[in-house]
């Protein structure tokens, strides 16, 4: 019989599993006849329209330098030494703050956290849970400061067996009531907080700011816009117009836009339904993006729409990219249909030579693709001009060649087989099913793609391909049977423009220790035993051009390193090319998330996500799956009466000065 697992392990497994698909005809010949090749647009450079629009992706156009040749010019900061224990550790040079923790109240009416009272109208107006994705919106808008912002914060979803006392971890189904459903439901979503730094050179967070906000699945009416707006495939019992749906929910990475709003992607939707479909269009569908999930949070016992036996169309309206705007605290988020329905692992974005926005989304799960959105229209220096950009443009996936060229393939309807031949009879059709299209086209199966960043400064784009244990058939970009460890890649677009639809790629580094040949890790010939990590996930890069990686190992934790999750930065230029340092590392079941800077550098904030929960079982002297009641760490509070609880932290350098050095 198989190990039991936690559910937040059963949700990590679950990504490494491919899902079936039909067919998966590879067309590359039509698409070397395609002729309708768009020329290169030319226009007004990026950093003069940015000047007026975001000034921190100008202060990161404005300084590509070359890195310099030490380590410790790369670095400067001293490393952390690879082990695992309960509590986090940070660079001596470094501190590391807590900022916010799940249940902190936020909300001017929200009540303190009491973990064993704890109720879904609290919890509204309180931090969420498993924090993951964090965007920093500097105060005022547009000033580009750095001691007072917004931060966006996803709280990707729920270890309900470390949240309530007496979970019974072998019976839950016993022990869901609508209360915990909703509480669960509540704690799901994002977060809008102020964030400011005094005095002493301490953040801490604006309780009762007008800005702070909840979005959750149980609360935060969204509209839809885009081609699947209001189409059938979209309408159910409560929604009959197919435009409106009740919030967000399995919320990973994310984006920031050049105008100030943030995408909210939503990833695993399909462990929110149970049930059997009951509407025969949607079988092909459902099955493609895993619907019903294997195990999925009984949320559909209390709210049918969950229960696809019931409301089958329901998925359909999850698995997109929300638009929020936090400068606005009563706007209504919108799902921007025309960046497709995926499992959307994040949303960063920046922009085409003559200033559109491009968008790079990496779908995370076995052997699914890389994505990336292109607007019609250029972003405005006007913000409200910018309110329906994201609702025209193309979707394209894309294909690695061997040898390291690439094509990006629009998924447009009509062309290269996404017909109504093949069951599209629109766009709205393949955006919904965005993953079958991309099959159609012959797109490329990734191991397992994560954050997708683009460097602003160089215009290279680093695609974190996280680990695919299942694959057995290798290739160029994914070129290891049995991936326990990853590989980052790097895409260069022709002619330096984010808009083209060819590329070429290398592999930056391949994960995994380099003191074993047999593991095939490729790292800077300098990298020893603190200089590789496994499963590289949340990326952010610096004004240094130095790319910030942080780890999410799952459960897989002892087999990839042997080594809790941190963060790392790593140089991806000039001779320390490849060479990588750990900056951070997380307490024991935690993964690390969303690394985001102030615009200064001088700021990183950090998601420690999902503490005490992945892999305790190889965790030397626990050895046993983490509980309320008997958790593997109580980190961050170390109280005897909480459980660990999933927290934002802060780094600092001790000397001032940008993290890092
Ligand atoms: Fe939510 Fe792909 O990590
Ligand atoms: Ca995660
Ligand atoms: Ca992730
Ligand atoms: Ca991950």
């Amino acid at each position: 019989m198989a190990e039991r697992k936690s559910f937040g392990e059963a949700l990590d497994a679950a990504d490494e599993q491919p899902v079936a698909r039909t067919t998966a005809p590879d067309l590359a010949e039509l698409w070397t006849r395609r002729i309708a090749r768009r020329g290169f647009l030319t226009g007004v450079g990026k950093a003069a329209l940015l000047a007026s629009v975001s000034p921190s992706i100008l202060s990161l156009a404005a300084c590509g330098e070359t890195p310099e040749t030490t380590p410790d010019a790369i670095f400067g900061f001293e490393e952390v030494p690879r082990g695992i224990d309960g509590d986090h550790h940070v660079a001596a040079d470094h501190d590391a703050e807590i900022l916010i923790r799940w249940g902190e109240p936020l909300l001017k009416d929200a009540p303190d956290f009491d973990v064993r009272k704890q109720s879904a109208a609290a919890q509204l107006a309180q931090f969420g849970y498993n924090n993951d994705y964090i965007g920093f919106i500097s105060l005022p808008y547009g000033s580009g400061a750095s001691d007072r912002g917004l931060l966006c914060v996803h709280h990707e979803y729920t270890n309900d067996d470390l949240m309530y006392p007496g979970y019974p971890a072998d019976n839950p189904a016993s022990f869901y009531t609508q209360d915990v459903v909703e509480i669960s439901m509540a704690a799901h979503g994002g977060s809008i907080v102020e964030v400011a730094r005094g005095d002493d050179g301490k953040w801490s967070i604006v309780r009762d700011s007008e800005y702070n906000r909840r979005l959750t699945p149980l609360s935060t009416a969204m509209t839809f816009s885009g081609p699947a707006a209001g189409h059938p495939r979209l309408r159910t019992n409560e929604d009959p117009t197919g435009l409106h749906v009740m919030g967000t929910f399995n919320n990973c990475a994310g984006g920031i836009t050049p105008w100030g709003t943030w995408l909210m992607s939503e990833e695993n939707i399909n462990f929110y339904f149970m049930g059997e479909n009951a509407d025969a269009r949607e079988a092909v569908n459902h099955e493609r993006m895993g619907v019903p999930g294997s195990r999925s949070y009984p949320w559909g016992y209390f709210h049918k729409r969950f229960d696809i036996s019931r409301e089958p169309r329901e998925p359909n309206r999850f698995g997109w990219v929300v638009e929020v705007d936090p400068l606005d605290p009563a706007s209504t988020p919108v799902k921007r249909t025309a960046l497709g329905r995926f499992k959307h692992e994040g949303c960063e974005n920046t922009l085409t030579k003559d200033g559109r926005l491009v968008v790079y989304m990496g779908d995370d799960q076995a052997f699914e693709y890389l994505y990336k959105f292109v607007s019609a229209a250029e972003v405005s220096a006007d913000r409200a001009a910018n309110a329906s950009l994201l609702d025209e443009g193309t979707l394209y996936v894309a294909r690695f060649e061997e040898g390291g060229s690439g094509r990006w393939m629009p998924l447009v309807h009509g062309e290269n087989g996404i017909d109504e031949a093949n069951g599209f009879s629109s766009q709205a059709d393949v955006v919904v099913e965005a993953r079958r299209a991309a099959d159609i086209l012959g797109a490329t199966p990734l191991d397992r793609p994560e954050d997708v960043t683009p460097n602003d400064a160089t215009g290279k784009v680093y695609v974190a391909l996280t680990n695919s244990k299942e694959r057995k058939e290798t290739n160029g970009v994914n070129p290891r049977a049995g991936n326990l460890w990853g590989q980052i890649v790097e895409l260069t677009p022709e002619g330096g423009d984010h808009a083209s639809e060819n590329f070429t790629w290398t592999m930056l580094v391949k994960c995994g220790d380099p003191m074993f040949p047999a593991i095939g890790a490729e790292w800077h010939p300098e990298a020893g035993r603190n200089n590789w990590f496994a499963c590289p996930d949340n990326m952010a890069v610096d004004q240094k051009g130095r790319l910030w990686v942080a780890t999410d190992q799952g459960s897989g934790w002892n087999a990839a390193s042997s080594s809790a999750d941190g963060l790392y930065a790593l140089a991806t230029a000039g001779e320390k090319r490849g060479l990588a340092r750990r900056i951070f590392r997380a307490p024991v079941g935690a993964e690390v998330c969303g690394p985001c800077f102030t615009p200064d550098g001088t700021t990183l904030f950090l998601a420690v996500q999902h503490p005490g929960a992945d892999g305790t079982k190889n965790f030397k002297g626990f050895e046993r799956a983490s509980t309320f009641d008997d958790p593997a760490t109580r980190w961050p509070d170390f109280a005897s009466d909480m459980p660990p609880r999933p927290s934002v932290v802060v780094i600092t350098a001790k000397k001032g000065g940008p993290v890092g050095g």
